[in-house]
């Protein structure tokens, strides 16, 4: 992150703990209940999804020929393979027979994808190869037309980077938009490596899911003894990116990057070690970064449930750990947030998913500062026309 931005969000930071404030919106906002448990907003917003690039992979998931993941998004089975040349092609994971899923595994290594339902054979770059009785029972089908149908993919920043609708080319540099892009270019993701990743289904509405990155305003009553244990309650700053966020909170060592009192205009310290700095990419990834590793998040609605999602995360490290130690520490690592969330605010999502009633007619009021909230559900309402 370059000097001047780190002054200004320091300077932003120290003077909301000064000041006991945080970044607000000028009024509250209002939310309907019902959005979250609704089958028609939720077709409404997979169809918006679909139009734009979701995370699939971390390039280093799929670092040799052959590799492949699969992933939902906004309820398409996607399959992303790496080719012989290195490149990475994406695919609806979807039989051209009869539309089976052709790949049922999360990910492997495979030269060709065998459909499990009668046999049609894929190789990586899609093309049908072999049809099972195929000269006799299918006379007329042209193999040429009836690859896997492919999907605009895009490498950038160490992620993969898919959009489920084959309309044309990914520009994922426009889709980020030239500040975030650098920003995150800045950060060096690029030379990060791919640690660990694992998909979990939970019984919430993906937007709960989301919501729980956008403010702070929860962390000290959610999470006493978890993240709020090293971050300072209710600071937040939040600025709009384009159509994307990037928010900062403080943990408490912060107060060790304060510039000199006696020298208010010495230089300020690099303040990356001492905030946790996230970047909601809109509308289902989410980057935060914390100190020693980049939490790479994927939040997709359910195929069909309002009141399911899928999660992914990726833990992304600036070195792959060598020693029985360096992966101890990782593992430790990896099991503390996934327990903190899976415990705790996914717990929450659950319970407040679990208490929704699509006949409400009360409405959920944010605050001035769940900022990033007001953000996302603005931003949503734009996609979904709604
Ligand atoms: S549906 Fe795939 S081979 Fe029949
Ligand atoms: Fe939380």
């Amino acid at each position: 992150m370059n000097r001047t931005l780190q002054r200004e969000m320091a300077k932003r930071l120290f003077d909301h703990i000064d000041a006991k404030s945080t970044d607000r919106a000028p009024a509250e906002m209002t939310l309907n209940e019902a959005d979250y448990v609704d089958a028609a907003q939720a077709a409404r917003e997979r169809d918006a999804i679909r139009l734009r690039p979701s995370l699939a992979a971390a390039s280093g998931e799929l670092p040799a020929p052959g590799d492949f993941r699969t992933t939902w998004i906004a309820g398409v089975p996607v399959l992303v393979t790496r080719q012989e040349d290195g490149s990475v092609r994406a695919f609806r994971n979807v039989c051209r027979h009869r539309c089976a899923t052709v790949v049922a595994a999360e990910a492997g290594n495979s030269k060709a994808f065998s459909c499990p339902y009668h046999g049609w054979t894929y190789v990586l770059d899609g093309a049908l190869r072999v049809v099972p009785d195929g000269e006799d029972s299918f006379p007329a089908l042209d193999p040429a037309d009836n690859g896997l149908v492919e999907l605009p993919v895009a490498q950038r920043h160490g992620l993969i980077w898919v959009r489920p609708t084959p309309d044309g080319p990914l520009d994922l540099a426009a889709y980020l938009g030239a500040e975030v892009d650098r920003e995150i270019a800045e950060l060096g993701l690029d030379d990060y490596h791919f640690l660990r990743g694992q998909t979990f289904e939970q019984p919430a509405n993906w937007k709960l899911i989301m919501d729980g990155f956008l403010e702070v305003y929860h962390v000290r009553y959610l999470h006493p003894k978890t993240v709020g244990k090293i971050t300072i309650g209710n600071v937040f700053i939040v600025d709009a990116l384009g159509e994307h966020l990037r928010m900062a909170s403080a943990r408490k060592d912060i107060e060790k990057l304060r510039p000199d009192r006696e020298n208010p205009a010495g230089e300020q310290p690099d303040i990356l070690p001492g905030i946790i700095l996230t970047y909601a990419l809109m509308p289902t990834t989410v980057l935060v970064y914390v100190r020693d590793h980049i939490e790479v998040w994927s939040i997709q609605p359910h195929e069909t449930d309002p009141t399911r999602c899928r999660i992914t995360l990726r833990f992304l490290v600036p070195e792959l750990p060598q020693t029985d130690k360096a992966k101890s520490y990782w593992e430790r690592n990896w099991d503390t947030v996934v327990g903190a969330v899976h415990d705790e605010d996914w717990e929450m999502a659950r319970r407040i998913q679990a208490g929704l009633d699509a006949a409400s007619v009360n409405p959920m009021t944010l605050g001035r500062n769940e900022l990033g909230l007001h953000h996302f559900h603005r931003h949503l309402a734009g996609m979904t026309g709604s």
